[in-house]
Order: structure tokens, then C-alpha cells, then sequence
């Protein structure tokens, strides 16, 4: 919700109302072959399909197919309420790798959407959903036992959610945090946000041993052997990096670019005039930490 909010106000070139964006084609994450074989006309009947069903099937509809539907409904909810940080990524972990978002109430039927996609993928089990309300911690617990925390305190649920508003602001700029925390803990970390869909599994893309995978939401088409610098600056001397899907492996690297992200947040707090989201803030921390520490990777996400 929170891209797509940003991607209306920043119209961009037709191809781009397409699930397989430019962005998406161009840094080899969906082999091209993929994208033919599929067609846009195919995609975007998918996407029609996953949001339809995210929009009129109740939220408890596929979500209980799909996973645990618990009995003890009591039972589960005392037994994650002071679920840690730690507890719960060592909980889903697989591998060493989770995968997480942060969600709160008003977004669970993208969160849904994005489960399934990610379900089609055999890699729901790594999921680890960091709820920002109660009622989010409770709801996906209770369907799903052990697969959502709060890291408390929980921001505030009436200010939170208007994409430009301070509330929004700082809802987002917990995310560095939560990420450093999982690194820290030793894990590789896929961030996502929930308003989007895998149409793929974007795992055999991350090739390498990078510290830092993402995407360029302003890339024109790619080879698959593009090289791993920063873009260049656009307009406003910084890059259109999306902070919607990263992929961090618990390097030094890594940990560096998120406290980086930490600070320019800090730096350039919310104000009035600029209602800012977090995402400029993390291509500054690339920009400054890319020259010294980083091997960077751009890869695609399959962004709705
Ligand atoms: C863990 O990694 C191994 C080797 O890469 C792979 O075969 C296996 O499927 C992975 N398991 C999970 C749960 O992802
Ligand atoms: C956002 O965070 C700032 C600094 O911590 C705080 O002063 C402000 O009250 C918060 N605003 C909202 C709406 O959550
Ligand atoms: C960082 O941003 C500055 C200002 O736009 C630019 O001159 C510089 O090339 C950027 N550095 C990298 C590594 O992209």
C-alpha cells in the first residue's frame, strides 16, 4: 500500500502499470524468457485474480485453507503474545533465512495476497510477520501460530496508517530497526512489503554473496549481467531504489547500510513540508555506504 500510494503520485510510463515492470524485467531476477511465456495480458489477469481475491473473500477465507486453522484459539494467543524478536525468527527460520513484513490492521487483506503468492512458492514456512498492531499479532497467531511478533512499543493505530503523515513516518522508520535486529540475530533477511505478489521464486536469483539485494524502480531493461554499482543519481541526486523487497544477508556490510538508513532517518525527520517516507532515506544510506563496504546486487522483485 505504502509504494503504491507513492507510485500514484509519482505517475510513471505506461509499462510500469504492469505487474512486470520495466523495473521488474530489468535487473534478472524474472528471466525474460519467463516474462514472454507468461505475457502481460497473463500477469495482469493473475494480479486481477489475487487482488479480486484479496478484496471479496473474507480475510479468514484462504488464509484458513491455506495454513493452521487452530482450535485453541486461547492457547495460541497467550502462548505468542511476549513472543521476542529472537523467539519467533528462530521459530520460522529455515535455512537461516526469513522472510518478513510489517503489517498493520487495515492492510491484513494484502498481507493475505502476499501469503498466498508466497505459499505457491513452498516458502510461506519462513514468514515471519511483524505485526505494528494488537489486533494484527492476534489475528495472524491465532490463524497461524508462531508466525507473527510485536516488537513493542506498537506505534499508535489511528496515526499510522496515511501514507505522507507523521504517523506514517514513523511506522515505516521501524523498519531499519527490525531489520538490523533480525541481522543481528544471524539470519539472512527478505524484507517485503505486502503490496505486491511473488510470480516467481526470487531465491535462485540471488546469486553471489552480496550484502544488500533490491530494486531500481526506475530501471530501464537490463542484461543479466549488469553490473552491481548504484545507479546513477536521478533528479533529486539520489536513486529510486525500492526499499518495498531487500534482500540483506547478516554480513558487515549489510548491518552497515541499515544503521546508515537508521541515521539519515534521524536525520531527515518527518516535517510538514516534506512528508517523507522512508525510502529516501535508504537510498542515502546506499549512496554513502556503497563507495566503501558494499558489493551491491540489483535484482527484481515481481512487484503488483
Ligand atoms: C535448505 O537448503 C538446501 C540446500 O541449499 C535446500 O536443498 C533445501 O531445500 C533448503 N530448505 C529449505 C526449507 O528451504
Ligand atoms: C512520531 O515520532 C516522533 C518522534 O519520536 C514523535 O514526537 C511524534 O509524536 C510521533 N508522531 C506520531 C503521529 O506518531
Ligand atoms: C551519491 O550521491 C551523490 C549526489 O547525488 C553523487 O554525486 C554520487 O555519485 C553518489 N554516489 C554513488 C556511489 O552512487
Amino acid at each position: 500500500m505504502m509504494s503504491l500510494h507513492q507510485r500514484q503520485q509519482q505517475p510513471k510510463p505506461l509499462a510500469d502499470a504492469y505487474p512486470l515492470s520495466p523495473r521488474a524485467a530489468s535487473y534478472g531476477f524474472f528471466p525474460q524468457r519467463t516474462m514472454s511465456f507468461f505475457g502481460r495480458t497473463g500477469l495482469l489477469a493473475l494480479l486481477a485474480l489475487l487482488v479480486l481475491l484479496g478484496v471479496f473473500l473474507p480475510w479468514t477465507g484462504p488464509m484458513e485453507g491455506l495454513f493452521f486453522s487452530s482450535t485453541n484459539r486461547e492457547q495460541y494467543l497467550s502462548r505468542w503474545r511476549d513472543y521476542t524478536l529472537a523467539q519467533a525468527a528462530a521459530f520460522v527460520a529455515k535455512n537461516g533465512t526469513v522472510i518478513v513484513c510489517a503489517v498493520s490492521q487495515p492492510y491484513l487483506p494484502f498481507l493475505n495476497n502476499w501469503l498466498i503468492s508466497i505459499a505457491r512458492q513452498r516458502h510461506q514456512d519462513k514468514v515471519l510477520v511483524i505485526a505494528e498492531d494488537y489486533a494484527t499479532l492476534y489475528k495472524v497467531n491465532q490463524k497461524w501460530p508462531g508466525h507473527a511478533v510485536l516488537i513493542p512499543p506498537a506505534p499508535d493505530a489511528q496515526t499510522a496508517h496515511k501514507f505522507g503523515s507523521q504517523g506514517f513516518f514513523n511506522f515505516t522508520s521501524r523498519r531499519p530497526r527490525h531489520l538490523l535486529h533480525i541481522l543481528e540475530l544471524g539470519y539472512n533477511v527478505m524484507y517485503n512489503d505486502v503490496d505486491m505478489v511473488w510470480l516467481a521464486d526470487p531465491f535462485p536469483y540471488l546469486e553471489g554473496n552480496h550484502d544488500v539485494y533490491f530494486t531500481d524502480d526506475m530501471a530501464a531493461m537490463k542484461p543479466l549481467n549488469h553490473p552491481h554499482d548504484l545507479p546513477p543519481p536521478g533528479k533529486k541526486g539520489r536513486t529510486y531504489i525500492c526499499s518495498c523487497m531487500i534482500f540483506l544477508r547478516p554480513t558487515k556490510g549489510a548491518k552497515e547500510v541499515m544503521k546508515k538508513w537508521i541515521d539519515e532517518l534521524q536525520e531527515q525527520p518527518w516535517s510538514k513540508k516534506r512528508k517523507a517516507n522512508d525510502q529516501p532515506a535508504f537510498n542515502w544510506a546506499l549512496n554513502k555506504t556503497a563507495g566503501q563496504i558494499l558489493e551491491l546486487s540489483h535484482y527484481v522483485s515481481i512487484v503488483a
